[in-house]
């Protein structure tokens, strides 16, 4: 694609869709736009666009497409194994030091797409029950994505594939597939439209998990980003990355790496 073509896509869909593609990585994102032209039968971006601008449904499409919100429960389960065995209890021990009474974790979910990453959150905390208190917000920009989270699915076999029978049982919903999450986990989790590039960050978190949302920003928004959420950690907090993500030069900004996909605020 032409990079003239690719600045006029990049003005209609902020002006369609309010999403600025300048934070995201050029290449990939031009690659993309090529082939969902080629996938939805339009000659070109000017016909594309004026049946998208008639057409919400259509509009909503593009917005997932672009935003790629594919998600899963327990997405790379030794990960999650650290966060349950190593992080969590760490946490916690430093919560019950500062309140005794009333140790309470505070849980940011950046990017939470279609809801099994705080789910997920939730189901890990509730299998450990001496971790009772917690809050889990969780956000994301995208509306479409948001909305089927907050139904609590529904969710493919492959989504949830990663749950134990057991898990299977005691979280969600009996039937399925499609699978629904249960409500004693869903109250759990408090949801949220929030803009990572344009939205004041929460304060005072113990962790925050942003995980595969970051990657697909400029490294110039990243490190901005990262920095952001070390603002937003309490001393000693930790922010939970992707499989496939590390943040840059740590040290630089107050962060330490403590085991793979994890960094603390120090
Ligand atoms: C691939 S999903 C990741 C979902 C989940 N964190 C996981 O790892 O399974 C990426 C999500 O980032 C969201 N996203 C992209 N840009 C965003 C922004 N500027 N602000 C908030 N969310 C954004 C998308 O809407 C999408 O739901």
């Amino acid at each position: 694609m032409e990079l003239e073509t690719y600045a006029q896509i990049k003005t209609k869909v902020k002006k369609l869709l309010d999403l600025n593609l300048d934070h995201y990585k050029d290449e990939q994102m031009r690659r993309r736009l090529d082939s969902w032209l080629v996938r939805n039968g339009a000659k070109t971006w000017d016909e594309y666009f004026i049946r998208i601008s008639k057409d919400p449904k259509e509009l909503s499409r593009f917005r997932d497409y672009l935003t790629i919100n594919v998600s899963s429960f327990f997405r790379d389960p030794e990960r999650w194994q650290s966060l349950k065995e190593t992080v969590i209890p760490k946490l916690f021990k430093e919560a019950r030091q500062r309140n005794p009474q009333n140790p309470t974790l505070n849980i940011w979910s950046a990017g939470c797409s279609i809801g099994p990453e705080p789910y997920t959150l939730a189901m890990l905390l509730d299998d450990v029950s001496a971790y009772h208190n917690h809050n889990i917000l969780a956000t994301d920009f995208d509306k479409g994505a948001l909305a089927k989270a907050q139904n609590r699915g529904p969710y493919t076999a492959e989504e949830v594939q990663n749950l134990t029978a057991s898990q299977k049982l005691n979280y969600l919903q009996p039937g399925g597939p499609p699978y629904y999450v249960a409500e004693k986990i869903a109250k759990r989790v408090k949801f949220k439209e929030h803009n990572l590039l344009s939205d004041p960050f929460p304060q005072n978190l113990d962790l925050i998990v942003c995980r595969n949302v970051v990657i697909y920003f400029t490294g110039e928004t990243k490190d901005i980003l990262y920095r952001k959420f070390r603002d937003a950690l309490r001393m000693g907090g930790i922010l939970f990355v992707g499989a496939t993500e590390i943040v840059p030069r740590p040290s630089e900004i107050g962060l330490k790496g403590s085991g793979i996909s994890f960094y603390e605020k120090v």
